[in-house]
Parts: C-alpha cells; sequence; structure tokens
C-alpha cells in the first residue's frame, strides 16, 4: 500500500485549515500545534466516538474530568519523579541536545560528530508555580498523563457511584511533556491530549481482561477507518515496559515516518492505587511500590462475597488523540490521479463537516434562499458542521470538500426552484443523484446511522 509524504500532509493541513505550527507569527515553537477549523471539528469527532464507545455505549465506565496542574505528591508516588525520564546528551561539537535512544550510529544528527556527552537522566515534566510567590517553593506539575487523576479520584468515584469490579473510569485531556526532541508534526509533541480508560478488575482476572482490552482497542481503530495493512499489535519487550507496567501491548501504526506506537495497552497492576493509598500494609500489594505517608484515603474496594478489601488491578488503554488525527489524516488523503484530485476519504463520522449547501448561481436569491432554508433543516439534525458554501465556482467548491472530507455536497439549482429536488453528490464515486428536499432528512439520517 502506497504511503503518503509527511510534507503532503503537513500542507494538507495547513491549506485547508487542520492544523498550524503554535505561534507562528513569531517563528513558531517546536513540538506545538494549534487545530485550525477543519482540526478542531476533526480532533473532536474522534474524541466523540472514542467516548461514545467507552461510555454511552458500556454499561461499566463512568466519566471524568480532572485537573491538569497536579500536586507534586501525586507524581511522586506514581513514580514519574523519580523515572519519567529520557536519556539527554550534548554535542561537545556543536553544543545542540539529544535523547540517546533516538540516535543513529551514536552521532549527533545536526553535525555527525561522535563527540558526545554521557547520558543523563532528563525528566520530561513541565513545573510552574502555584500561588502569588514564585520562590520556587510551591509548585505544581503540568500532568504528564491524564491517568494519575483517575486514581487519585478513585474513591471519589467508586462512593459517588456505588460500583463494584469491574469497571472503569475515562478521562479525555490534555497531557505535557517537554520532550527532548519533539519531531514528525504531531506525532511526538510538547502539548498532547491522551484518551485514557482505567479498567478496575479483580487481580487473579487481570490477563482476561487485558486481552479483551486489546482486541477492543484494535477493533476501534479499524471502525475509525485505519486498516489491518497499516496496524500491528507489538508486545513490549520486558526490559523496554514503564516502571508500572507488569505487560504492555502497543497499537503500532504505519506512520507516514514509519511504524511506531498509537496507543498502548498496559496491565499496571495494583502499582498506582496501591502506590496512592494510606496504610499500605492493610493490603497484600503485589508491585514494588514507595511507601505513602502522606495519601489520608484507603484506595480499596470490598469483595461482595468474602467482605475482603482489596486494592484492585488496573488494565489501561492510552491512546494518543493527535496521534491518531495524524492517522487517521495519513489514512484518508488519497491522490485521485483519474480525476485530478486529492480525496480525504474520512469516515463520515470523522468527517469535519457533514454537508455543504451549495448554491448553484450565488446571485440568484431564489436559489441561495431556498440553499439556506435546506442547510437551516440539516442543521437540526446535530450531525455536526453543515455549512452554506457560497463561494461561487461549484467545481473548485467540490475540490475543497473533497480535500476536507466533505462526504456529500447538496447542490441547489434551478430545478430545485420548480421540482424542490436537489442533488447529492458524493466525494468518494463522484456519483450525483437527484433527491427531493423533502427526503433530505430521512437521507441523512439514514446516511449517519
Ligand atoms: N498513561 C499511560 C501513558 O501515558 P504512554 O505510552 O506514555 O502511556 C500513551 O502514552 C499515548 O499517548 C501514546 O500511545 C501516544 O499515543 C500518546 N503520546 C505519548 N507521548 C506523546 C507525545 N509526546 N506526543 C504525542 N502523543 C504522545
Amino acid at each position: 500500500m502506497a504511503s503518503n509524504s509527511m510534507e503532503e500532509l503537513v500542507s494538507l493541513c495547513k491549506r485547508r485549515g487542520f492544523i498550524f505550527q503554535s505561534n507562528d507569527i513569531y517563528g513558531g515553537t517546536k513540538g506545538l500545534y494549534d487545530y485550525g477549523p477543519m482540526g478542531v471539528e476533526l480532533k473532536n469527532n474522534l474524541k466523540q466516538s472514542w467516548w461514545r464507545s467507552m461510555v454511552y455505549e458500556r454499561d461499566d465506565v463512568e466519566g471524568l474530568d480532572a485537573n491538569i496542574l497536579t500536586a507534586p505528591e501525586v507524581l511522586k508516588y506514581s513514580g514519574h519523579e523519580d523515572t519519567f525520564s529520557d536519556p539527554l546528551v550534548d554535542c561537545k561539537s556543536c553544543k545542540s541536545r539529544w535523547r540517546e535512544d533516538q540516535l543513529d550510529n551514536k552521532s549527533c544528527p545536526n553535525c555527525k560528530s561522535k563527540d558526545l556527552t554521557e547520558p543523563r537522566p532528563f525528566n520530561l515534566m513541565f513545573k510552574t508555580s502555584i500561588g502569588p510567590v514564585d520562590d520556587g517553593s510551591s509548585f505544581v506539575y503540568l500532568r504528564p498523563e491524564t491517568a494519575q487523576q483517575i486514581f487519585t479520584n478513585f474513591k471519589n468515584v467508586l462512593d459517588s457511584t456505588s460500583r463494584v469490579l469491574p469497571f472503569g473510569i475515562a478521562q479525555i485531556g490534555k497531557a505535557f511533556r517537554n520532550e527532548i526532541t519533539p519531531r514528525n508534526f504531531i506525532f511526538r509533541v510538547r502539548e498532547f491530549e491522551q484518551m485514557e480508560l482505567e479498567f478496575f478488575v479483580e487481580p487473579s482476572s487481570d490477563d482476561k481482561w487485558h486481552k479483551y482490552w486489546i482486541e477492543s482497542r484494535y477493533n476501534w481503530w479499524l471502525d475509525q477507518g485505519l486498516t489491518k495493512e497499516r496496524l500491528e499489535l507489538l508486545n513490549v519487550a520486558k526490559e523496554e515496559l514503564s516502571h508500572y507496567s507488569k505487560a504492555t501491548v502497543d497499537i503500532i501504526y504505519n506512520f507516514p515516518h514509519g511504524k511506531e506506537e498509537l496507543e498502548g495497552i498496559a496491565n499496571r497492576t495494583d502499582f498506582d492505587l496501591g502506590s496512592h493509598t494510606k496504610n499500605q500494609k492493610d493490603f497484600n500489594i503485589s508491585s514494588k511500590i514507595m511507601k505513602n505517608d502522606h495519601s489520608i484515603t484507603k484506595l480499596s474496594v470490598q469483595n461482595i462475597e468474602n467482605k475482603n478489601w482489596l486494592i484492585p488491578y488496573v488494565i489501561e488503554p492510552s491512546a494518543g488523540v493527535d496521534r491518531g488525527v495524524l492517522a487517521l489524516l495519513n489514512e484518508a488523503y488519497t491522490i485521485d490521479d483519474k480525476n485530478s484530485r486529492i480525496v480525504l476519504a474520512l469516515k463520515p463520522h470523522l468527517s469535519p463537516i457533514k454537508a455543504a449547501v451549495i448554491p448553484l448561481k450565488r446571485n440568484n436569491e431564489q436559489i441561495v434562499n431556498k440553499a439556506k432554508e435546506i442547510k437551516k433543516m440539516l442543521q437540526k439534525l446535530g450531525l455536526g458542521r453543515v455549512i452554506l458554501e457560497n463561494s461561487g465556482n461549484i467545481g473548485k467548491n467540490y475540490r475543497r470538500h473533497d480535500e476536507i472530507g466533505t462526504p456529500l455536497c447538496v447542490t441547489v439549482d434551478f430545478e430545485t426552484l420548480e421540482d424542490n429536488s436537489v442533488t447529492i453528490r458524493d466525494r468518494d464515486t463522484m456519483k450525483q443523484k437527484r433527491v427531493n428536499s423533502d427526503q433530505l432528512k430521512i437521507f441523512y439520517e439514514k446516511y449517519f446511522e
């Protein structure tokens, strides 16, 4: 299968308003990107699709939207203060800095010198001060993963919902990492979004649930339009596992720059709840954790049959929203040489614009009014963004909507004024058919079912 180049995707994203370099009017900031009018829709649609499958279509998951600014204690006991680092090296010749584990032939990518410093750990967490005095005494971290606030809120959610095992808590939100070498467009950035589920299970059922979530998440990505040819599962080698993981399977996607992680599904065991709980000795915690003298809450559940209190195990599917967007763009980007056009063949539920209503003559009041009426009717269906495309040339409008992935364009013309019919033009096949505008509502509802 042909792969697109990153340059093609970056160019489309800028041209059509999907993604821009952050702060570009001041020269841009590395590793930071902004989502434009089309990008924000695509990203929101992806997040909504995840939320629907994780929360609305299940009976065993609750949602959460917790804070980004995180108390140091949370990231101390989570192990992030000690272990969340990458090996940093300096090039002694050109003074540039690199991640040692990403160097080819242990030489500087900038000047090719092999005269590098010994690697030293560089913690990836951003710090900021909190309160009116900025003397370094009171600081917080910008969370490096959304997961930790799920663990710290475990008891709050449990007590307010009366859940029993197994159950999960889902969260979508920003995470921050001071990556040494951000690169490959939105693949590795310093500010990004995660979609994370922490699924709490009886300790003895962890392997079963791990398998379940690996399969479920792989199939979900297929449902979003990624193809089996570009996806694979990778068992993370023991020596590469994160400090909290007993086993992790990565969903790998063949991005334009190569095969890399799109999502990780980890068995975090009882590490996190065990680390953050008070009275750790009261429990039979299996993982190696730090002694905690600060927590004021027991993060445990009671077994309904034998009444024993236990610390659940956690299975965590953790996906990157931005990497998801990049994979979807790559998968959808199609060059249709025969018709000299670029088509973004996104699944309709992900398309930034669900329908463009196009008046054939932009100066004809009757046609324009009819188009506005149809657009209003479609907007009321609540499918997402529906717009009136009144910029003139019909051919150009079709090309623009092909490139941003609008699945259907509705054209209003002189015939509409006579018999109330409109043309629906399909993005992928370019086929057009005439439909009575009274039937459009039913047509659209069926199409987006
Ligand atoms: N809570 C587990 C966790 O954070 P991770 O493998 O470090 O695990 C999960 O991150 C996902 O977050 C990754 O699979 C990736 O999609 C995304 N991600 C991680 N670092 C990223 C970065 N610097 N830029 C963009 N996405 C990133």
